[in-house]
């Protein structure tokens, strides 16, 4: 099979190359995919960076979302059968034309689902779904405030917010993205390259402060929630975005700009912190991940859910697609097809 191997850390373009390798064998409990294409997620920025340290050692064929027809199952497998079209998170090996995964992470959908809208359930979807419904427990009113809200698991935040009728402040970096954050429903999308957002959502919120907030920025992005945040407030970290492509002393400064802190201080304001990773929800509790993406897909056929396609990229213009993503260009989700 081809697959587009991630061979060394360095640009879009210089990084990948196609090279014929072996199609990998099923084991009990999982599911060969033959793949349409698959999404991209900026892990696979840091990753391509070298600035992540989950990846595996390279040459590696990186990648956590395929949609496809299943052509294989391991022995256990009743979830799933050859023949269905499944959208599936992988555990990297998702840059190829065929791809295993644990049957749990894997999903029916119907032919005719947009490919470009599929490849976002698994990784931001269900990222959301588990940040959001899992960790939160959100009502209606409460005050949500969504970094990089226009992304991948921005938008399946800011789509859970509104689905709980939440009040929500989404920051973005550009007009485009405002736009389509007001369009969304975002009631006060927030530009944080020209505005402060905190001093944003202060004039707002005033010094009752907000309920929840949802940090994949990092740094000192996180000091400046954990302040905003009012009694019963908890800020959730799942991503450090703000460590991407900066040299060795910015992301200490990057480091140090998240703060430090004592537990006591959360007891006494009655605040919390949480953190979120999902490869490790995966390895340590896959049920977990299954019953997201389970209820990630009956919400999108419900009409509740509705990613947005990003762009689809040909596996010819793979560079294209990561420059696109890495230079915050995207809306939604940013997919390849072979
Ligand atoms: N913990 C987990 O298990 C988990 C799982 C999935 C994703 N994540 C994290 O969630 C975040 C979003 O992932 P995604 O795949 O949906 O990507 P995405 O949001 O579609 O794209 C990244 C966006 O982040 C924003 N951003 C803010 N600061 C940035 C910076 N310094 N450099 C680059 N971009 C920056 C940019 O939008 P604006 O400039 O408009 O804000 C950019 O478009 C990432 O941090 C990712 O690592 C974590």
């Amino acid at each position: 099979m081809k697959a587009a191997v991630l061979v060394r850390n360095s640009s879009a373009e210089n990084s990948f190359e196609i090279r014929e390798v072996e199609t990998p064998k099923v084991q009990d409990g999982q599911v060969l995919i033959k793949t349409e294409g698959f999404g991209l997620n900026f892990a696979d920025i840091m990753a391509r960076q070298g600035s992540y340290q989950d990846c595996p050692p390279l040459p590696a064929i990186i990648g956590y979302d395929v949609v496809g027809e299943v052509v294989e199952i391991g022995s256990g497998v009743d979830t799933v059968k050859v023949g269905d079209r499944v959208t599936a998170m992988t555990r990297f090996g998702g840059y190829a034309e065929y791809a295993i995964t644990d049957y749990r992470a894997c999903a029916k959908i119907a032919k005719d689902y947009p490919f470009g809208k599929a490849t976002a359930l698994t990784t931001q979807y269900c990222t959301a779904y588990y940040c959001f419904e899992e960790m939160m427990n959100l009502y209606e009113g409460d005050k949500v405030l969504i970094h990089a809200a226009a992304g991948g698991v921005g938008t399946a935040l800011v789509q859970l917010a509104k689905y709980r009728k939440c009040e929500i402040f989404g920051t973005a970096g550009s007009d485009a993205k405002l736009a389509y954050l007001k369009e969304m429903g975002v009631q006060h999308p927030i530009n944080y390259r020209t505005h402060d957002f905190a001093e944003e959502v202060r004039k707002i919120v005033g010094d009752s402060g907000i309920d929840a907030i949802f940090d994949p920025v990092g740094g000192k992005s996180v000091k400046k929630g954990i302040k905003l945040l009012g009694s019963g407030g908890r800020i959730l970290l799942f991503g450090a975005s703000d460590m991407t492509g900066s040299n060795v002393f910015e992301k200490i400064g990057t480091g140090l700009g998240f703060g430090i802190y004592h537990p006591v201080e959360f007891m006494l304001s009655s605040k919390a912190m949480f953190g979120v990773n999902m490869l490790r929800i995966a390895d340590n509790r896959p049920f977990v991940l299954q019953r997201c993406l389970d209820h990630v897909v009956r919400l999108v056929e419900e009409g509740v859910l509705d990613p947005k396609e990003g762009k689809v990229f040909k596996i010819e213009e793979l560079a294209q697609a990561h420059s696109y993503l890495e230079g915050r260009k995207s809306m939604g989700k940013v997919s390849v097809l072979w």
